[in-house]
């Protein structure tokens, strides 16, 4: 059986001890991944220290030609890269052909933002005491990043972390997500080919609760990347003490479908919104707010579009939902549609087990205070409401604990600046779904959704240093 290994310093590393990973669609043992240790961790951490010596000083030209090599490298590869996060993650083949396009983009905007890592320059003359000064910013890299990423998009939410901490100099310790690490395996070779100096990548599968507590609070280590959790965020903000922590944690993310809209129009927006990739996706579509005038049509329109979704295998070039990542998942889903049924709620289609698939669920009169309006559902489940006025549907996309990303359809351009200004989340998307991204685009919450922004060049931003310069030239 295929064993692997950690990748520390430019080397394949064995581990003390291995585990099976299984394919969450068929349950076959796909390979048995080596778990680090503490002791691993903190020689990857010292490893990734050592290569940021000289790797700081690569030119930026360097850094983006790597990132550049890179590119070109997955593009050859990028099919067998796509039947990888088909195999572990149960991806439909044609969304993971997706994520490697996208994924493919994501390096290559490193690449370029490595070359457009500017300054400020400040004028010191406008305060009493800066006559005669030059004062300039300098962004400067920190050092090494600990990044911690989750399985629903195994390239590219990697390639998002790792991307603008090579543009921006540093070196980088990955834990990939336990159920998805052949993807960010896969990288380990593909960046010694594009030239990446040994030690500036490492990856060390294993489990977060033992590794979490060295990757956030060894010295070494001077900025921390998540994606994952509220719950293990908090933990690492407390950990991480005075260092940069970027977090991108879950959301309960809403649609809004005001009067006047044409129902027929966005229906498949709406239906990949909530369902594509099983609704494993952050910025799923979980909520839907429709105004009364259009609700019975537009909610005739979701179930018979739902209902001819297309559930199979994750290889099979028709598949649209396939199994959920486990069972424990799969368990909680049923569990949390069985609670909304109890407060009252309806089942307009599917929300059946079948095997290790959910069937994908549209669910109405759901109480405001039932889990799956409240939590992050992460599975495909979408409950549609009615509302009467935009001011009722802002209120309850407002009342919630996390603010990543609003999706607000108008032809009312008033309304959509009143949702522009008063919905609390990071992204609003006027005449869109909340599950649109562009991987330049800055992406983060407020609320417990998280602190920071990702999207490359603000990603580097937040991997880097201002540092301050005044020249007292006279
Ligand atoms: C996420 O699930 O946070 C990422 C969504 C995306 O990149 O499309």
């Amino acid at each position: 059986m295929d064993k692997r290994h950690l990748w520390i310093n430019g080397k394949w590393v064995e581990g003390e001890k291995y585990e099976p990973l299984h394919s969450p669609y068929t349950g076959e043992v796909l390979a048995h991944i080596a778990q680090a240790t503490i002791e691993d961790a903190k020689k990857a951490i010292e490893g990734a220290h050592a290569a940021f010596q000289a790797f700081k000083d690569r030119p930026a030209y360097e850094r983006a030609q790597i990132l550049a090599n890179a590119v070109h490298l997955l593009e050859q590869r990028k099919e067998e890269a796509a039947r990888i996060i088909a195999s572990e993650a149960a991806k439909p083949i044609k969304a993971a052909r997706m994520e490697i396009v996208r994924t493919i983009q994501t390096y290559q905007f490193a690449a370029e933002e490595a070359k457009r890592i500017y300054g400020e320059r400040i004028p010191m003359d406008a305060a009493v005491g800066g006559e005669n000064r030059i004062g300039f910013t300098m962004r400067v890299p920190m050092g090494v990043v600990s990044a911690i990423t989750p399985f629903n998009f195994p390239f590219n939410l990697v390639a998002h972390k790792v991307g603008p901490a090579i543009a921006a100099g540093n070196t980088i310790v990955l834990k990939p997500a336990e159920k998805t690490p052949l993807s960010a395996l896969f990288l380990a070779e593909l960046f010694q080919e594009a030239g990446l100096p040994d030690g500036v990548l490492q990856i060390i599968p294993g489990l977060g609760p033992e590794l979490g507590p060295v990757l956030n609070t060894h010295p070494y280590v001077k900025n921390i990347t998540f994606t994952g959790s509220p719950r293990v965020g908090k933990e690492i903000r407390k950990l991480a003490e005075f260092r940069k922590v970027t977090l991108e944690l879950g959301s309960n993310s809403a649609l809004i479908v005001d009067e006047g809209i044409d129902a027929d129009a966005i229906m498949d927006r709406v239906v990949e919104g909530a369902f594509s990739y099983n609704g494993q996706v952050c910025i799923s579509i979980q909520r839907i707010y429709v105004h009364r005038s259009l609700y019975e049509t537009f909610l005739k329109k979701l179930v018979a579009r739902t209902k001819q979704l297309v559930i199979g295998s994750p290889f099979d070039e028709k598949t649209d939902v396939t199994a959920v990542i486990n069972k424990d998942s799969l368990e909680r889903l049923a569990s949390w549609i069985e609670e909304a049924v109890q407060m009252g709620a309806k089942v307009e289609c599917g929300g059946e087990v079948q095997g290790p698939v959910m069937t994908p669920a549209v669910l109405t009169a759901v109480p405001h205070q039932a889990k799956v309006i409240q939590e992050e559902v992460f599975g495909p489940i979408v409950s549609v409401m009615p509302f009467e006025s935009m001011e009722d549907a802002i209120r309850l996309v407002n009342d919630s604990r996390y603010g990543l990303n609003a999706g607000v359809y108008t032809r009312d351009i008033h309304r959509a600046f009143v949702c522009v200004h008063e919905i609390e989340t990071g992204g609003v998307l006027i005449n869109d779904i909340p599950t649109y991204r562009l991987d330049h685009m800055p992406y983060g919450g407020i609320k417990d959704s998280g602190t920071g922004r990702e999207g490359v060049k603000f990603a580097v931003t937040e991997m880097m240093e201002e540092k301050f310069v005044s020249i007292h030239w006279r």
